[in-house]
């Protein structure tokens, strides 16, 4: 786009505004007030319209679409509100300097010392990002191009993404506790220009290296012309002339100015890409869209949150998953809300850290993911009871299933059994939350992730495709289109669709479990395919397959999930060691860290098993049922094993189990 139609649409922009900042309300008279049902919308008129409606109320758009639903329905090959125009970051930053809100703060950063805190109005936030985005303009980036992010969780962080969003590039976000191999295949994948870092993470009081990771990975991307690093600790980090700028020095360079125009995107222009893991050995890149992503995100931080301007909202994800990008940067903003982000950890300096920040900032919201509260109930009432959390009006959990234990003791020590608690069922790829109670309900069952939210038709199926009945497992699949979906995986700058979900009986399929009770309320049973989720963490057994049988000591490796009271699930590998090598704990260790530099600390073997073989069919394929119940200590009924090549097998893992147990 030239600029002078980028000014004029920039124009349009800036003369519309969202309404006034509304009053407080008193949560007890909210109501469901928008011309929703909880019955699925019944055509796709009407779900055309139903979205249509959300788009006019929610986003400002700088061109309106011409067809809010397009493309082959069937397929979920969607595209949403075609023709429509919008920036990201003016929706985020620009409408919230002229609707009362310029003064009000955006982002309440906690450092992980208590000392460390700042606090960025919308303004002074519209300011950084307009400089940033200028830097990046500086160093190349267009329109189009892809910057990857690998940052600790500091405000430059969600500066560096709407920085991007302000100017067209496509943010791609690597989670800083990858190692160096996950962070260039990323690079290597979206072919990114730019790397936005840090020297350092400062974490639970210590300094752990960032850049170090970063050299390591950048010897191999030949895409990447410039890498921008902000000096968090201040120590000593490598500089490549040439290559490497301080984010500091660029910000104050006497050519930045602080006006950037918003690039005006189309509505179905990448907004960024996600990598997250499947079912095979290497992660892919979800790719979300400008408008139907954006416009999902402010939709449920409404619905399921009821965010209003008197709300401190704290979602303690990190930005480097979905969860950070949808709830506590995109959501957030974009309704002109407050947003906290936490560096530290639940537990430094001490096991009250989450309760005191609540009480230091008043929060309201917290949304956190059931690993941590399982984690801190371990600490027993106290660090939560000595402080004041008063001001939390909603409790929220996200990630992974949070059994009745975990849930009573969220809802009624955190909560003092006085405040709804919300779990919220959605993926990477659905953009947002899907299924969930919303903040007004009154009927809460712990372990139920509720209904789905209006607008959004879930069912569980059964492997014809019939809808289950009561209390029957199946597969839980979605079955008419939402603008939250993602518009592909990244393939290249068209970022071909085609290749982009699983389609099961004409509706999407989550590769989640679920069933259903006698009241609707839907009840997550798990992933149905090799995804298993360790601390909410996502990851494919086959990653880990394939981390491992890269060490020149494994002949082959299976690795299952299994039950961990604190991490959900941890990682289970079963290695067949090539013949001149054997089992010793040196090795073991080695081969933990070797998954460490391949993936990431979240990928590492918690238990290894050495075996003389797997369980495989005829055909070669694992049986992978049979390793996750010996790797549970289930070693009665099997079920049909007629199809294994070598049924002795079985009885061998076992001893070989019982004799880990043992030892
Ligand atoms: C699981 C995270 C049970 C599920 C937002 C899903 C859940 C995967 C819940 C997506 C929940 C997420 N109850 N399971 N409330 N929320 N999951 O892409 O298996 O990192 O498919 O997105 O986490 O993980 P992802």
């Amino acid at each position: 786009m030239n600029s002078d139609s980028n000014k004029k649409a920039h124009a349009v922009l800036r003369q519309s505004s969202l309404p006034p900042p509304q009053q407080p309300k008193t949560h007890s008279s909210v109501n469901r007030t928008d011309n929703t049902t909880d019955t699925p919308l019944s055509s796709l008129e009407k779900i055309s319209e139903f979205w249509a409606e959300k788009a006019e109320s929610l986003l400002d758009w700088s061109e309106k679409w011409s067809t809010t639903m397009a493309g082959d329905v069937a397929n979920f090959d969607v595209r949403w509100f075609e023709g429509g125009r919008l920036n990201v970051a003016y929706n985020c930053l620009d409408r919230n300097l002229v609707n009362g809100r310029r003064n009000k703060a955006a982002l309440i950063w906690q450092g992980d010392k208590d000392e460390d805190s700042r606090v960025y109005t919308y303004q002074m936030l519209f300011r950084e990002v307009c400089r940033f985005a200028n830097v990046l303009k500086k160093r190349g980036i267009r329109r189009g191009d892809r910057v990857v992010i690998y940052m600790p969780m500091i405000p430059e962080f969600a500066i560096a993404m709407l920085a991007c969003a302000r100017i067209g590039a496509t943010h791609s976000v690597v989670f800083a506790g990858f190692s160096a191999k996950s962070l260039q295949d990323r690079i290597q994948d979206c072919e990114a220009k730019l790397l936005v870092t840090a020297d350092n993470i400062v974490r639970t009081g210590r300094v752990l290296p960032l850049k170090d990771n970063v050299d390591k990975a950048l010897g191999h991307c030949p895409s990447i012309s410039g890498c921008i690093v902000v000096r968090r600790v201040g120590m000593d980090v490598g500089m490549l002339d040439g290559r490497d700028y301080w984010y500091h020095l660029e910000m104050q360079s006497a050519d930045i100015s602080d006006d950037c125009e918003p690039e005006v995107m189309e509505a179905n222009d990448p907004l960024f890409i996600l990598y997250t893991s499947g079912s095979t050995g290497s992660p892919k890149g979800v790719v979300h869209s400008t408008g139907g992503y954006l416009l999902y995100a402010l939709y449920t931080c409404r619905k399921v949150f009821d965010l209003n301007d008197d709300d401190i909202h704290w979602c303690t994800a990190d930005l480097g998953w979905i969860t950070g990008h949808s709830y506590l940067l995109y959501g957030p903003l974009g309704l002109g809300a407050t947003s906290l982000m936490f560096e530290g950890t639940p537990s430094y300096p001490g096991p009250d850290r989450y309760w005191q920040i609540v009480e230091k900032y008043r929060v309201s919201i917290i949304y956190t993911a059931p690993t941590v509260i399982r984690a801190l109930m371990r600490y027993g009432t106290e660090p939560v009871d000595i402080h004041d959390l008063s001001s939390l009006r909603l409790l929220g959990s996200v990630g992974e299933p949070i059994s009745p234990e975990v849930w009573h003791w969220y809802h009624g020590v955190v909560g003092r059994g006085s405040i709804p608690l919300i779990d919220t069922w959605w993926q990477t790829e659905t953009g947002g939350i899907m299924i969930a109670p919303l903040h007004d309900e009154t009927r809460l069952k712990p372990g139920s992730v509720v209904k789905p939210l209006p607008g959004i038709d879930a069912v569980v199926l059964n492997e014809d495709g019939e809808e289950v009945s009561q209390g029957e497992r199946g597969r839980l699949v979605i079955r008419n289109p939402w603008p939250g979906l993602f518009i592909g995986i990244f393939m290249d700058r068209e970022c071909h669709a085609s290749h982009k979900l699983n389609v099961f009986k004409g509706g999407y399929d989550t590769g989640d479990g679920a069933c259903c009770d006698e009241d609707g309320y839907f009840w997550i049973t798990g992933r149905g395919d090799d995804v298993i989720n360790v601390s909410g963490h996502r990851l494919g057994t086959a990653e880990i397959e394939a981390a491992l049988g890269s060490h020149p000591a494994v002949a082959e490796a299976a690795v299952v999930g299994v039950f961990h009271p604190i991490k959900g699930q941890a990682v289970y590998a079963y290695i067949r060691l090539q013949e001149n090598f054997s089992e010793t704990e040196a090795l073991f260790a080695e081969l933990c860290n070797h998954v460490r530099l391949q993936i990431g600390p979240i990928a590492t073997p918690d238990m290894l098993q050495c075996v003389s073989g797997l369980p495989k069919t005829r055909s070669g394929k694992l049986m992978r049922r049979v390793l996750k119940k010996i790797a549970a200590d289930d070693f009665d009924n099997f079920g049909d094993t007629s199809a294994l090549a070598n049924p002795s097998i079985i009885d061998t893992l076992i001893a070989s189990k019982k004799a880990l147990s043992a030892e």
